[in-house]
């Protein structure tokens, strides 16, 4: 009896140990073998556990692990027990655009959780009528003609990047140019661009020739932001983590905010009409149309949305046309036959020259800055996507970098060919390009929650390269050649110098 006492509680323990072992062996199981989404083609590992994700996410090798598991199990890919990504065309439509008779998919709570008493932002708020309210207020910004009155401000930075890097090259004394990392410059020159157009005041990056600090505090709390988003799938990881956080770090996080938050209130306390982004959201009584923390978080992650994502396509796409010097050389041909003087390079000018916009569009198509699309749920009922039919509430996301690579769309997948964009290529039947599924890519996404910078993205980018090539040679260095396949993600693309010879142009058009 006293025995039996004794052994109770060891029974019981031994009971609870056991189960305590035998639960995550009982979840493999089920989530291999008995869960809904059991039928859907992934790699054991990633169904059975979130572990294999989270940990790719972690080393920011996601993507490129991702487009391997795609060539090998098919474009739909079960990531984690329940979870489900596309890399098929398809999926822009089912996932990302509204459909009469079915309900919108929102965004995955997970990837856009908001600390309690934080305001929406354009980019974070999921319920549908929040951010149409926001997304209303600010459509008047990105219209083709509020870029037309924008315009002088672009071109004021495009003409300071090129002075800067005159400076630079003209230093040069044997004639062979100089070598730069221009991948910084890219971002000097995007964010000074968004400072300007959203704030009034740019960053100053080009003035001084380094980054703000402001800058280069974000890449950090981008990073971060990844991290954070991998601990959530772990409550009690995260619950730590938030408890780690030491006081000056989220210091330094407030002042961040503070600094945006400075930027917004002294713009809004300018008497001055300018046409910049913010010019819209004040109406003629001087009044703002939305409460001032949703404007304040809204101009905080529009100025890395609106900056960073652009700088990358443009380094992303100099860096091919580096390492393809005959697609280079046409499109330098094209730039100096075309225009005379620096002047004559206008938004409109450069709008309609086709191979310029082919580079562009190939550029987009191989280094999306946004390579893979953050999760969508499927909404209550359950839903079908590509053909499949998954639970509601299943996240589901779309593979923009293994869809543009896949050598089932496109001929020459990972090649920099910007022919397949021109348009013979979808006219004439011999083209190797023919058959390219040129739909398939949507850098921008589609749907109600598509890119709203796309015309000044374009802008940008045509003014920048064009520029750039109407002023300078350049040239690839050997030896230091940049993969863009070997890049990082951590949300955005984590870009490595993109180091080039340039020197005053050689030849005229
Ligand atoms: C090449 C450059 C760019 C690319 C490839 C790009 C791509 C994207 C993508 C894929 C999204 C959708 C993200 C999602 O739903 O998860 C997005 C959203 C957005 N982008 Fe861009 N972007 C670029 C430049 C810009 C610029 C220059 C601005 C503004 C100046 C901008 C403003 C926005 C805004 C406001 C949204 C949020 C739309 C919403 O949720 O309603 N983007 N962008």
């Amino acid at each position: 009896m006293v025995l039996n006492d004794c052994l109770a509680p060891i029974g019981r323990l031994g009971m609870a140990v056991v189960l305590l072992l035998a639960y995550p062996l009982f979840k493999v199981i089920y989530n291999l073998y008995f869960h809904p989404l059991a039928n859907v083609p992934g790699p054991p590992s990633w169904s059975a556990s979130r572990f294999p994700f989270v940990w790719a996410l972690l080393k920011g090798t996601i993507v490129h692990d991702i487009e391997k598991l795609h060539r090998r199990y098919g474009p739909i890919l079960r990531i984690a027990p329940d979870e489900v990504t596309f890399s098929k065309p398809e999926a822009w439509t089912d996932i990302f655009q509204i459909h009469p008779d079915h309900q919108q998919f929102l965004k995955d709570p997970i990837w856009w959780k908001r600390q309690p008493g934080q305001p929406d932002s354009l980019l974070s708020a999921i319920n549908p009528e929040s951010h149409a309210r926001i997304r209303r207020l600010l459509t008047p910004a990105f219209t083709p003609r509020a870029l037309r009155a924008q315009e002088p401000i672009v071109q004021r930075y495009v003409s300071l990047l090129i002075e800067r890097l005159h400076e630079r090259v003209s230093e040069a004394e044997d004639g062979k140019g100089v070598e730069i990392d221009i991948a910084p410059w890219f971002n000097y020159t995007t964010f000074d661009i968004f400072g300007d157009l959203g704030f009034g005041e740019s960053f100053n990056c080009l003035q001084h020739s380094r980054y703000h600090p402001w800058i280069a505090l974000l890449f950090n709390s981008v990073k971060a932001a990844s991290f954070v988003a991998a601990a959530r799938f772990y409550p009690l990881v995260e619950f730590l983590l938030m408890k780690c956080v030491p006081p000056s770090l989220k210091k330094m996080q407030m002042d961040h905010y503070q600094q945006i938050v400075d930027k917004v209130q002294r713009r809004l306390n300018w008497e001055l009409e300018r046409p910049d982004i913010m010019s819209h959201v004040i109406n003629k009584n001087g009044e703002i149309g939305l409460p001032i923390g949703e404007i304040n978080a809204t101009f905080m992650i529009l100025t890395t949305a609106g900056s960073e994502t652009t700088a990358t396509v443009l380094c992303g796409t100099l860096n091919y046309l580096v390492t393809y010097p005959d697609k280079l050389a046409i499109l330098v041909e094209e730039v100096r036959k075309t225009f005379h003087s620096g002047d004559e390079i206008t938004l409109e000018a450069v709008r309609n020259l086709p191979y310029l916009n082919a580079v562009i569009s190939e550029g987009l198509r191989l280094c999306p800055p946004v390579p893979w699309m953050l999760p969508r749920r499927v909404p209550v009922g359950g839903d079908t996507v590509c053909g499949t039919w998954l639970p509601g509430g299943t996240p589901v996301s779309l593979q923009v970098y293994s869809l543009n690579r896949d050598p089932a769309y496109f001929h020459s997948a990972s090649s920099f060919l910007p022919e397949r964009w021109l348009s013979e290529a979808s006219t004439d039947p011999n083209s190797p390009f023919f058959h390219d599924e040129r739909r398939a890519v949507q850098p921008f996404s589609v749907g109600p929650r598509a890119c709203m910078g796309q015309h000044i993205a374009w802008a940008e980018m045509r003014l920048v390269l064009t520029k750039l090539l109407w002023t300078f040679d350049f040239e690839a260095i050997e030896g230091k050649k940049l993969k863009w396949e070997e890049l990082r993600t951590f949300l955005l693309v984590e870009k490595k110098p993109l180091e080039v010879r340039m020197k005053l142009r050689s030849i005229s058009g």
